[in-house]
């Protein structure tokens, strides 16, 4: 899906790029080359950007 409808980015290529680089969303639309321009995605999209980078962190439990 379409988290930002004016820049056409994706969710999955905005977590990913959240795990590359420091800072808020519109740090993260800036790595992907972007700026935000109605600026209405920028809520969601941060929720989006510190959901990444917390499951980035969570262990992984393996099975025995
Ligand atoms: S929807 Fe993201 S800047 Fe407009």
């Amino acid at each position: 899906m379409y988290v930002c409808v004016c820049n056409a980015i994706r969710d999955k290529d905005l977590r990913a790029a959240a795990l590359l680089c420091a800072g808020d969303a519109e740090a993260v639309y800036a790595m992907l080359g972007f700026a935000p321009k109605c600026r209405q995605c920028l809520a969601d999209a941060q929720v989006m950007v510190e959901e990444a980078r917390k499951a980035e962190l969570l262990p992984v439990c393996l099975p025995d």
